[in-house]
């Protein structure tokens, strides 16, 4: 191994990362959902895996296999995700990908609704949000990064959300194209020193930057 990948060894580390969706039940056949297929978060996973950290991975509802030596703990709803990052703590750094839904049916239906008997008005309540709550945290990660999914005033909205969940780190991710379920992803990243613009990346590529910058930063 080169000096370079000594020094990007993420051995004796534990990163969490959170994946996917949630699904936020309507009744027991239907859900409401943020669109997320989970590749990016996964992919993540692997790279971290790759450079020897223990990686316990929280994923909403995805059909991808698990990477290679990574913990994966299986979740539908936002509550669940909250509850499985809570117990997956302490971890070194934390990258929250999942694209939680901001929303919960109030009063979910234990039979299924039928259409034609009535229109169904759903009172949402907001689901609590993971990342600032770790953000907030005394077991908060020395290295804490969220992602932020924007279709206009990507960095501005991704700066203002590294402040607000006190995050070290935003990954802006750029959804205005194509990215959804696709190879590639538009993504900057957000710290406090600026923004750096990476160009369209396959997201095994954004993977593995991301998590050479992880390895940095926890020397
Ligand atoms: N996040 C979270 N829990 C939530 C909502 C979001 O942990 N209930 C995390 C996401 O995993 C991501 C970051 O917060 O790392 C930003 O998510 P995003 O949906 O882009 O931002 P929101 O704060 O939910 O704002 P909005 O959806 O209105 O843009
Ligand atoms: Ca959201």
């Amino acid at each position: 191994r080169t000096v370079e990948q000594r020094a990007r060894s993420l051995a004796g580390k534990h990163v969490l990362v959170t994946a996917g969706p949630t699904h936020e039940p309507i009744d027991p056949v239907r859900y409401i959902a943020n669109r997320s297929s989970g590749r990016q978060g996964f992919a993540i996973a692997q790279a971290l895996a790759e450079r020897g950290a223990r990686v316990t991975l929280v994923a909403g509802p995805v059909t991808l296999p698990t990477p290679a030596a990574v913990d994966r703990v299986d979740v539908e709803t936002a509550r669940e995700m909250a509850d499985a990052v809570a117990a997956a703590l302490p971890a070194d750094a934390a990258v929250m990908v999942a694209a939680v839904a901001d929303w919960r049916v109030e009063a979910t239906a234990d039979q299924k609704l039928k259409k034609g008997t009535m229109q169904p008005a759903l009172a949402l309540v907001p689901n609590p949000d993971i990342l600032a709550t770790l953000g907030a945290s005394p077991d908060r990660p020395r290295l804490l990064i969220g992602f932020a999914a924007e279709t206009e005033n990507v960095l501005g909205h991704a700066a203002a959300k590294r402040t607000a969940k006190h995050a070290d780190w935003i990954v802006a991710n750029d959804v205005s194209g194509d990215v959804m379920g696709g190879d590639a992803n538009t993504v900057h990243l957000v710290t406090a020193l600026g923004v750096e613009q990476w160009e369209r990346l396959p997201k095994a590529t954004v993977a593995a930057r991301l998590a050479d910058r992880i390895a940095d930063a926890l020397l």
